[in-house]
This record gives C-alpha cells, sequence and structure tokens, in this order.
C-alpha cells in the first residue's frame, strides 16, 4: 500500500477515505496542538504548538471528523473550551475536536515535570544526566495516564476507533485502554525519543510497568530501527514474552505488538514554499541588518533549550575553533538561538547558566572593535524567522547529544531551496541515518566540531550543492505524509473491527 511515488497530503487523505470510512481517529498527546493564553496586556493568543506533528496529522483527524486530546496547559484555555474542555480548531479553520484535560498543579508537577522530563526523558537520552525516580511522581504518572484513558473512552464511544497516543507521557495508556475499552479499539503509539538499550533502562524502578503498559499497543513505532531493536531487548531482559524479531512483533498474554520504525519527516514542500516566499526575504534583509552582517559568513544553530541538544559543547568547540584559527576572528558570526524549556527544572535552569557564562567567556575572550563571535537568543522565533537565517548561514549545526529523530535538520536542508549550506550533524541522531552528505560530528568531540567547523567555512560551491543536494533529495521523498501514511498503512493491516477497510 505504501507508494514509491512522493507521498502528499491529497495522497494520504486518498488513503483515509478509501480504507478508514465509520473509523474514529483519536490522537493523544501531552502537549496540545493549539494553546490559548492571555498575553502582556490581556489579550487572547492562540499559540500552534506541535508544528509538524499536527500538520501530518490534521489530514488524517479532518477527514475522519477526529479528536486529539491533551493537556490543557494555557492560562485562556479553560475560557476557550466548552464544559466538557472541547473546541473546534484549528481556530481558523475548524476541522476537527480538540479535547482538553485538565491537570491539578500537583498532577502536572508529578507526571510531567517529575516522572516524564525528571524521569524517563534523561533515561532515554543517555546525555549523561541523572534520571530522577520519586515514588510520588509515579503515583501521578500513573493517576494522569488513568485520567486520559477516561477521556479517551468517552471521546470513542462505542464506535471503532483508532487511539494514536504520541511519546513517553503515556506508557500505561495502552494497557489501560485496553483493559477499560471496548474490542473495537486499535492502539498505535509512536515513541518520539530514542529507546535505550536494557542496561541504561534498568535504573528505573517501574521498567516491568512501563514495558507491560506499553504492549498493550497494537503498534509501536519507533524512528530508526535499532530503538526497535533496543526495545526487543528491554522486553526480553524485562518480562517474559515472545519476541520474534524477524516478523517484527511481540506476543504477551496472547495479545500481539507490531513493532517497527517509522523516521517522522516535515512538509517539505511547505517549508519549501514558504523559503522561497518575501516574507522571508525580508526577515533575511532585516537579520543581515540586526546583526550587522556585512561580508561576514554566518554560523546558526536553533533548537529548544534543553542539555540533551550539546549547546554548551558547540560554544567549546567554537572557542577551540577561534584559537586554533586565528585567521577567521572577526570574519564570522554565530546566531545561537534557544527557545526556553521546562524551565521550571533545574536541569535546565544549571544549562541555561552554563550557556550564558560560555557565551559571555567567548565574546569576552575574542570580541574585537565591536565583533563579537556568538548572538545568543533565548526566546522563541517564528517559522519566518528561522527560514531567514537558515538560508542566510555558511554552516547550520546540530550536534545532540543524542536525539531521537532531530527535525530542524530536515528544516534546513528543505529551506536551501539554493543548494548551498553545509549542516553539521550529529552522529547520535536519528536524522543521520537519512541524511549521510551532513558532515558528521561526535558531539562529544570538540575538536570534531572545531574541524567540521573549519571544513564548512572553507568548503568549495561544487561540495556544498553535491551534500545538500544529497539531502533535500532524501527529506523531499521521506516527508511527513510518508510517515503518517505508512503507520495508517501498518494499521490497516491489523485487524480493525466493523470498518469498510479493504473495501
Ligand atoms: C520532544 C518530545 C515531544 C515534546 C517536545 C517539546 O520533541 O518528544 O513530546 O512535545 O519535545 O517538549 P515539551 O515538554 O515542551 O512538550
Amino acid at each position: 500500500m505504501i507508494s514509491s511515488r512522493t507521498w502528499t497530503k491529497e495522497l494520504l487523505r486518498e488513503l483515509i477515505e478509501t480504507h478508514l470510512g465509520g473509523v474514529r481517529f483519536i490522537v493523544v498527546s501531552n502537549r496540545e496542538p493549539h494553546m490559548h493564553r492571555y498575553g502582556e496586556g490581556g489579550d487572547l493568543e492562540c499559540i500552534e504548538t506541535t508544528g509538524g506533528l499536527a500538520t501530518a496529522l490534521r489530514p488524517i483527524l479532518a477527514a475522519t471528523k477526529g479528536t486529539w486530546i491533551a493537556h490543557g496547559a494555557g492560562n485562556a484555555d479553560r475560557d476557550t473550551a466548552d464544559e466538557n474542555g472541547r473546541l473546534a480548531v484549528p481556530p481558523q479553520n475548524p476541522s476537527y475536536t480538540l479535547r482538553r484535560v485538565w491537570l491539578t498543579p500537583e498532577q502536572e508537577e508529578g507526571y510531567y515535570y517529575g516522572f516524564a522530563n525528571e524521569g524517563l526523558w534523561p533515561l532515554c537520552h543517555i546525555a549523561f544526566k541523572r534520571p530522577v525516580f520519586r515514588m510520588a511522581n509515579w503515583e501521578s504518572y500513573r493517576e494522569v495516564n488513568r485520567l486520559f484513558a477516561q477521556a479517551v473512552i468517552e471521546e470513542a464511544g462505542t464506535s471503532p476507533a483508532i487511539i494514536f497516543i504520541q511519546d513517553y507521557h503515556f506508557c500505561l495508556l495502552p494497557r489501560m485502554l485496553k483493559e477499560l475499552g471496548h474490542e473495537k479499539l486499535v492502539v498505535a503509539q509512536f515513541w518520539h525519543i530514542p529507546w535505550p538499550n536494557p542496561e541504561m533502562f534498568r535504573p528505573c524502578p517501574w521498567a516491568q510497568e512501563l514495558v507491560e503498559g506499553l504492549l498493550g499497543n497494537d503498534l509501536l513505532g519507533f524512528h530508526i530501527q535499532n530503538h526497535c531493536q533496543n526495545f526487543f531487548e528491554t522486553v526480553d531482559r524485562s518480562l517474559e514474552a515472545m519476541i520474534d524479531r524477524e516478523g517484527c512483533q511481540i506476543t504477551r498474554g496472547g495479545h500481539v505488538t507490531s513493532v517497527r520504525s517509522f523516521p517522522i519527516s516535515i512538509d517539505f514542500e511547505a517549508a519549501e514554499a514558504l523559503s522561497s516566499s518575501a516574507e522571508v526575504e525580508a526577515a533575511m534583509e532585516k537579520w543581515r541588518r540586526r546583526l550587522r552582517l556585512g561580508d561576514r559568513l554566518l554560523g546558526v544553530g536553533i533548537e529548544r533549550l534543553d542539555y540533551t541538544k550539546g549547546i554548551p559543547e558547540r560554544l567549546r568547540a567554537l572557542d577551540y575553533f577561534i584559537e586554533t584559527h586565528p585567521e577567521w576572528r572577526g570574519r564570522f558570526t554565530f546566531v545561537q538561538i534557544a527557545a526556553p524549556s521546562r524551565s521550571h527544572l533545574p536541569e535546565y535552569q544549571a544549562v541555561e547558566d552554563e550557556i550564558e557564562g560560555l557565551v559571555d567567556h567567548l565574546n569576552w575572550r575574542w570580541g574585537r572593535g565591536g565583533w563579537q563571535p556568538v548572538v545568543f537568543q533565548k526566546q522563541q522565533h517564528g517559522p519566518v524567522d528561522m527560514t531567514a537565517l537558515h538560508r542566510l548561514c555558511r554552516f547550520f549545526i546540530v550536534n545532540s547529544l543524542h536525539d531521537g529523530m532531530n527535525l530542524v535538520a530536515k528544516e534546513f536542508a528543505a529551506s536551501r531551496t539554493d543548494n548551498d549550506g553545509v549542516l553539521i550533524l550529529s552522529r547520535f541522531t536519528g536524522a543521520f541515518r537519512e541524511l549521510d552528505t551532513a558532515l558528521g560530528v561526535n558531539p562529544f568531540a570538540i575538536h570534531e566540531t572545531a574541524n567540521a567547523i573549519h571544513q564548512a567555512l572553507t568548503m568549495e560551491p561544487e561540495e556544498r550543492g553535491h551534500r545538500m543536494k544529497g539531502m533535500r533529495q532524501k527529506v523531499a521523498y521521506n516527508n511527513v505524509y510518508r510517515w503518517a501514511g505508512s503507520i495508517l498503512s501498518q494499521l490497516l493491516k491489523l485487524d480493525i473491527p466493523e470498518t469498510s477497510h479493504g473495501s
């Protein structure tokens, strides 16, 4: 069913209309696709928070009149939903329902900040941050998974439904759904972060419960095959189950879970179109002026402010590069954009302090006569501003210490319609499996990143073009519609009760 043609939004819609008649589609994620909040001055704002994921899932939700269930985290979320937490979205062009789940501050603290982000996040990323496991956080995590299970059952009613769960916030939900739900529920989950090897997973005191919960899924997706293998090994070490690695499935208590890789991606065509727009041209001009770029070359890094992203390592690499390559002093500028994230947690505050200290040090050590090597902006930027930076830069760095995929790298390639610009990419990202003509680096080896910066600044245009073309072809083909279409096609091979699928 998976076409060798390029997947498009229309092809995805065709697949849904032909095969999913009568099935409800319910997405579950912690982060809601549209958040309402009161801005400064009390104005009501609606922010799109899940970017590429929402773009890919919207056609499925729209065609099946589906529902997206998520935590209502905005301070105006209650005022903009009905008494059941429901509202039609996207606000400008409503096509599906958002059902918000309300959590108390204690629940959010224990489940989201605590178990998910102080426990599972460092556990799975292997970024050498010690995971924190507290009994109270685990209890909140269980409680919130149960709240979401109830919301799913309410939204699904008694009709056949596909439940598509996102990420590590909901390990227990699939099993709970199978226990509470009717027989017409097909449950799938996509794990957006890495799955570590069994030795790394072992410190979690509730490892077995987590794995048991995930095996409630009919389909479990990871970005790359290596994460599937790690999951098989973890199951093997944690409980009694029949593991069929060749057939990509695990059987436990008579229930079968298919485990497969589906590398997530972006809407390549939309990113290309944005990149060629007049707004982006104008934003490029604005950046040139703001940065007083002149004929200096530009390097850029853009991400959430997270310790897994390797920002301190990148700044150390820049420091080493400037030290060892005096001929480049004054001839380039590096812009680091970091969107504040989970800043309530001590590890996030610590990395922010470390980054600010390193930026000050670099600019103090190397700044001369109006030139400062690093411009650091701790704020969220919109797609136009970010695309403008993609287009302006000579090199773009993604040196995550570990990353499930990394869509920022793919966005950069999509923006470079001129087949120029160099991507420096951590070999420890899922994206490196596809973007293998990037300059690969071990992010822990400062000298490697420094060498890659030098290589990027001195690379001939033909080589830049050749490398960029290779990356762009991969992203154009493996776009986000292929990701969603492949998952749906796999789901359709499972037995979905009482639907017109296959007709
Ligand atoms: C990662 C996770 C997502 C999460 C995102 C932003 O990409 O895989 O599930 O939504 O980070 O983090 P936040 O905690 O702000 O939702």
